[in-house]
C-alpha cells in the first residue's frame, strides 16, 4: 500500500517539479528578451522619474543615463554571448564582457536616494534588492554575509537566478561601514568593505537555498550605494582649498574624498558614477505632496474620494505642510507624518458624516499643528 502511495505521489511530484522547470525556463527565455530588447533611453527613463521623484534633476540624468546605458550594454553583450555560447544563457551570463559603472549616490536623509533607486529599477523591468548596511557593520564577520545579500536577490527575482544576475543591488546607508579612527570601529567597518568588495567586483559564488545549490555571478549586476556622508562637504572643500580651487563642491568631488572620509579606495574605485542629490526645498516638498505618483496626500485624497469626500488643500495649507515636514529635518519623510497629524482626525470623522467639498487652508493646518 505504502510503496504504491509513494509510486503515484513520487511521480505526480515529479510532474510537478518538470512543470515548475518549464515555467522557470519561459520566465527567464522572456525576461532575457526583455533585456535584449531594452530600448530605453536616458530621456524615456528620466521622463519616467519625473512622474515620482520630484526634484533632484541634476542626479536623475546622471541616473537615468547609467541605468539605460548600463541595459543597452547588457542587451547587447547577452545577445552576442548567446550566439557564441549555443543559447546557453547561463553560460552567456558568465562569459559576457560588458564593463559596468555602478553608481554611488551622496545626499541628506530623505531627498530619495533609496526612492530613486527603487523607482527606476521597476520602471527598468529588473529585479531590485534594498540591502541596509548598518545590519552588516554590527555583524562584523563578512564571507557570509555577502552571500546573503545574493540570497535577497534571488528572492527579489521570484527565485530566478538568471533575472537575480541582471538586476540591481542597493546598499543603502552605505557611509555607515566607513573606518574611523576610533579603533573599535576600524576593525569592522574595514572588514565589511573588503566582504562588499568581493561581491561588487563579481566573482562567482555559490549560494544554498533550501536544498538548491546555485551558481550566482555578480559580474552583470548593477550596484548603487547611497548615504548621506555627513561633513563630507567640508572635507572636499578643504581639499579645493588646499589646491585652490574655487566653485560648487559637488562637481569636484572625487575618489580621494570618499577615502578621507574612511571608505577604501578599492571599494570606492568600483563606483566610478557619482551622484549627489540635494536637500529637499520647501517647494520640492510642496511638489512631492501635489506631484508625485506616490504623494501621501494623493492617497488620502482618493481615499477619501472613495467615502464621497473631495478633500481640497489650499496653497497656503500646501506651503505651512511644507515648511512644517522641512523642519523636522528628514526630507519627504517628514511629510507623511505632518499630513498624517493634520488629517487623522478628518479622516476618521468626515466618512458617513460628510460628503461634497472638505478645504483645509493654511489657519486650519497651523491650528491642528499647534
Ligand atoms: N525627491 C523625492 N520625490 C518624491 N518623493 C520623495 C523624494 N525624496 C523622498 N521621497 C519620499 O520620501 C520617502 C523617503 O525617501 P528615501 O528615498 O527613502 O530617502 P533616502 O534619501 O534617505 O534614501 C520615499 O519613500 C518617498 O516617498
Ligand atoms: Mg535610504
Amino acid at each position: 500500500m505504502t510503496h504504491t502511495h509513494d509510486g503515484i505521489s513520487g511521480r505526480s511530484q515529479q510532474r510537478i517539479e518538470d512543470k515548475i522547470e518549464l515555467l522557470r525556463e519561459e520566465q527567464t527565455a522572456q525576461a532575457v528578451q526583455e533585456i535584449i530588447e531594452f530600448d530605453k533611453t536616458p530621456a524615456d527613463l528620466k521622463a519616467a522619474m519625473d512622474g515620482f521623484i520630484i526634484g533632484q534633476e541634476r542626479g536623475k540624468k546622471v541616473i537615468s543615463t547609467a541605468i539605460a546605458f548600463h541595459y543597452k550594454r547588457l542587451g547587447g553583450a547577452l545577445k552576442e554571448a548567446l550566439a557564441e555560447n549555443n543559447d546557453d544563457i547561463s553560460l552567456a551570463l558568465r562569459n559576457i564582457r560588458a564593463p559596468r559603472a555602478n553608481i554611488m549616490m551622496i545626499g541628506p536623509s530623505g531627498c530619495g536616494k533609496t526612492y530613486t533607486s527603487e523607482t527606476t529599477s521597476r520602471l527598468a523591468g529588473v529585479a531590485f534588492v534594498h540591502e541596509d548596511m548598518t545590519r552588516f557593520s554590527e555583524v562584523g564577520y563578512v564571507g557570509q554575509d555577502a552571500t546573503d545579500i545574493l540570497i535577497d536577490l534571488v528572492f527579489a527575482a521570484g527565485g530566478n537566478p538568471t533575472l537575480a544576475q541582471m538586476g540591481i543591488v542597493y546598499l543603502d546607508e552605505i557611509d555607515k561601514i566607513a573606518s574611523e579612527i576610533v579603533a573599535y570601529k576600524d576593525v569592522s567597518g574595514r572588514g565589511v568593505q573588503k566582504g562588499l568588495l568581493h561581491l561588487v567586483d563579481g566573482t562567482d559564488n555559490t549560494v544554498q537555498i533550501g536544498k538548491e545549490r546555485i551558481q550566482l555571478s555578480t559580474k552583470n549586476v548593477l550596484f548603487i550605494a547611497g548615504g548621506a556622508f555627513e561633513n563630507l562637504e567640508g572635507l572636499v572643500k578643504q581639499r579645493m582649498g588646499r589646491q585652490g580651487y574655487q566653485g560648487n563642491w559637488k562637481d569636484y568631488l572625487l575618489t580621494d574624498d570618499l577615502v578621507a572620509f574612511g571608505m577604501e579606495r578599492q571599494l570606492m574605485g568600483r563606483f566610478p558614477v557619482k551622484v549627489v542629490y540635494d536637500r529637499l526645498t520647501t517647494r520640492d516638498l510642496k511638489d512631492i505632496l501635489t506631484r508625485s505618483a506616490d504623494s501621501v496626500l494623493l492617497a488620502y485624497t482618493s481615499d477619501l474620494k472613495a467615502w464621497g469626500i473631495d478633500l481640497e488643500l489650499t496653497d497656503d495649507a500646501l506651503g505651512e505642510v511644507a515648511r512644517r515636514a522641512e523642519q523636522e529635518g528628514t526630507g519627504a519623510r517628514g511629510l507623511i507624518s505632518v499630513i498624517h497629524r493634520v488629517l487623522l482626525e478628518d479622516m476618521y470623522r468626515l466618512p458617513g458624516s460628510h460628503t461634497g467639498k472638505f478645504v483645509v487652508d493654511g489657519d486650519y493646518v497651523k491650528e491642528k499643528l499647534g
